[in-house]
């Protein structure tokens, strides 16, 4: 598998799952531009990453963006959607409609405007392939967290959505659904919640930010050529159950 002439745009690549997808799809050969909120970019491991300032919520961003791809003739073959938050554990009962907007707005809305962006870049001109991530609170209901959950939920139709009004145009859309991995994201975690999904984890361990980008490269690559519209779990079979 291998990514060598194609151009891939992640968002979230200062760390975690989307700093794994930028350096193993440029290790595969994929001109990388790397987008994060972050001001500077990380000391990727691999050379050659592109980095661009990017906050996904901000639509402003994107026409940025968008402008300076165009202006280049940097098509965009690949687009791999990390960003995300879950700053609340709030249920419904207590959730606030600021934290609800926050939330859906990087990780929903976030993930539309990537869609949006690459899908004008690419139509006519294909192909593409749309990696977005999901979760495995997207898949399964899960206690508390209603806005992270409503959001990776809508990512996964969202994907399907997208597979299916572009099939005939050589863009392909699928979505990852990672359950626990080792990042800064769960770090934060209280240890009893994260605890409490590695019981219910029949593999007994945490994943690797790595093991997550193998699987987008494979939906990134050729070698996924007929896979559109698939929901991938990479979560040591949490959802077989
Ligand atoms: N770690 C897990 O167990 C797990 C499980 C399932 C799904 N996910 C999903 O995987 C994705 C990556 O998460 P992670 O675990 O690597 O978390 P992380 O917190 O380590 O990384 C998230 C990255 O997104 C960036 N980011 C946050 N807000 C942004 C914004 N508005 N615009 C652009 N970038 C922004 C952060 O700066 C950070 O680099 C997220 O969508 C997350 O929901 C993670």
């Amino acid at each position: 598998m291998d990514l060598i002439g194609k151009t891939a745009l992640i968002t979230g690549a200062y760390r975690g799952i989307g700093r794994a997808c930028a350096e193993v799809l440029a290790r595969a050969g994929a001109q990388v531009i790397a987008t994060d909120i972050a001001a500077e970019a990380p000391d990727y491991a691999v050379p050659g990453i592109r980095y661009h300032r990017l906050d996904v919520a901000d639509e402003a961003g994107w026409s940025a963006l968008e402008a300076d791809l165009r202006r280049d003739g940097t098509p965009v073959d690949v687009l791999v959607t990390a960003a995300g938050i879950a700053p609340t554990k709030a249920a419904p009962h207590d959730v606030t409609l600021a934290d609800w907007d926050v939330i859906l707005g990087v990780n929903q809305t976030g993930v539309l405007l990537g869609m949006r962006l690459a899908t004008r870049l690419m139509l006519g001109r294909g192909p593409l392939s749309i990696v977005n991530i999901s979760s495995i609170w997207g898949q399964v209901g899960g206690m508390g967290q209603i806005a992270y959950h409503a959001s990776k939920g809508a990512v996964i139709n969202m994907t399907r959505n997208a597979a299916v009004t572009y099939a005939k145009d050589g863009i392909r859309a699928n979505v990852i659904c990672p359950g626990l991995i080792d990042t800064e994201m769960v770090r934060v975690q209280p240890p009893q919640m994260n605890a409490a999904t590695l019981a219910l984890t029949p593999m007994g361990r945490i994943g690797l930010p790595e093991e997550v980008a193998k699987a987008v490269l494979f939906l990134a690559s050729d070698a996924s050529s007929f896979v559109t519209g698939a929901v991938l779990p990479v979560d040591g079979g949490f959802t077989a159950q």
